[in-house]
């Protein structure tokens, strides 16, 4: 039985809706409330499986309940209801934490049929969850132990194109730059990974393919295949065709990450978007998790779905760090919108310079070595600087750069 709670401050539109779905086996209406503050109490008391709300109520409206239920109990679902099917509408709904959105009036048919759909993906999503969480534990520890104040920094999206690679490519030359520490990039993107490209590295039989021989990763064979940047920096690439990519199991993925986080002290890595074994592995072992993400509706859904699955997976809250890339250019959503949405604030924030990106591509140098001075390859020193701050809390911030970056955004808006 799926346990419904019906929120909306008409009775009888309560009383409907509990009429449209008495012929569904499958589904017991165990509760409605008439207000928000109803329909938190309500739900904190019931855990039903899907809540159905009405957007607009007198007092806590559904966006507002929406908000403090979604992370309050991220296991129970919200579908929205509304009379109004706006893209306006919908988006609120979206960065409150709904998961479906139904413009009213619709048939008793819909209704369920919209129910039984989103708790299925539910259900889905939570057996995912855990198995996910059964290939992380085991070895969740291991990051720490060696090497203490080395750090294994994810750059991860749950959304592909937000600009990882980017990203992840000039923070590791950044953090060069800044600490002049040793500094491995690796790049986990196996089946199409773009560093090397970025990096203008295309050596012959040296990817972490290369490095796969059999039974346990080795520590001199890893480092054999580790290519030498100009700049100091020390790349792990990934296969040059994505059949190599097979050869990597998410187990050898992880330890190869473990292994060079003992010699080295930063270990930036570029991991694929979507989660699964591969990148759960790595997320795990990794000390801090950049999310990147861009100022776009289902983008910032995603990331909010993520830092659920962050929360279940008991990550501690600090390990994860967000990141707007493109954050000047947005499209209707600020910044303040998402971190309300998403209830934290954000890390960095990037600006968008695309001219500056393709030319950086296309000549094989990055924009922080050949434009250290532009907005685009500050921003990123900056984030490099914040994170290195942090490692060693003795090495002060440059205490300007860093809070004026980000006060210059949000004094634009
Ligand atoms: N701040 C920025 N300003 C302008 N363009 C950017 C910025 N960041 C990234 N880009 C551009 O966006 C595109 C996608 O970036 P990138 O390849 O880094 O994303 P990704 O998340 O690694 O993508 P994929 O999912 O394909 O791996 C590239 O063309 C890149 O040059
Ligand atoms: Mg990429």
């Amino acid at each position: 039985m799926i346990k419904v709670l019906i929120v909306d401050d008409i009775p009888e539109t309560r009383e409907h809706l509990s009429r449209l779905l008495g012929l569904e086996r499958e589904i017991d209406v165990a509760g409605t409330a008439g207000s928000g503050e109803e329909a938190v109490q309500q739900a904190l008391d019931l855990r039903p499986d899907i809540i159905v709300m009405d957007i607009n109520m007198p007092g806590m409206d559904g966006i507002d309940a929406a908000e403090v239920i979604s992370q309050r109990l991220p296991n129970s679902p919200i579908i929205m209801m509304s009379v109004h099917g706006e893209a306006e509408h919908l988006k609120r709904a979206m960065l409150a934490g709904a998961r479906e959105f139904l413009v009213k009036p619709f048939s008793g048919d819909e209704f369920a049929t919209s129910i039984k759909r989103v708790h299925e993906r539910e259900l889905a999503r939570r057996e995912q969850l855990q198995a996910a969480a059964a290939v992380a534990t085991p070895s969740a520890s291991s990051s720490s132990g060696v090497a203490e104040d080395h750090q294994v920094i994810a750059v991860f999206s749950p959304k592909g194109g937000s600009g990882r690679t980017t990203l992840a490519t000039n923070l590791a030359l950044a953090l060069k730059r800044e600490t002049n520490q040793r500094v491995a990039l690796v790049d986990a993107s196996l089946q199409f990974g773009d560093v090397g490209v970025l990096l203008n590295l295309n050596p012959k039989n040296r990817s972490v393919v290369d490095a796969v021989d059999g039974g346990e990763p080795d520590r001199d064979l890893l480092e054999s295949v580790m290519v030498d940047h100009s700049t100091g920096i020390r790349v792990l690439l990934a296969p040059p065709s994505p059949e190599g990519a097979d050869l990597v199991t998410p187990a050898y993925m992880r330890q190869i990450v473990t292994m060079l986080r003992e010699t080295h002290d930063w270990v930036v890595v570029d991991v694929p978007s979507g989660l699964n074994d591969h990148t759960l592995g790595i997320l795990d072992a990794a000390d801090q998790i950049l999310v990147v993400a861009a100022l776009e509706i289902t983008t910032i859904k995603n990331v909010r779905l993520f830092l659920e699955v962050a929360d279940q997976l008991e990550y501690d809250r600090s390990k994860l760090r967000l990141v707007i890339n493109r954050s000047d250019a947005s499209q209707g959503i600020r910044i303040g919108d998402v971190e309300a949405s998403i209830r934290r604030s954000i890390d960095g924030t990037i600006v968008s310079d695309g001219r500056l990106a393709v030319l950086a591509v296309n000549r094989g140098v990055p924009f922080v070595v050949s434009h250290p001075e532009s907005p685009l390859a500050r921003d990123v020193i900056t984030l490099a600087r914040t994170l290195a701050g942090e490692g060693t809390a003795t090495t002060a911030t440059p205490p300007q750069t860093e809070k004026t970056a980000k006060r210059g955004l949000f004094a634009r808006r």
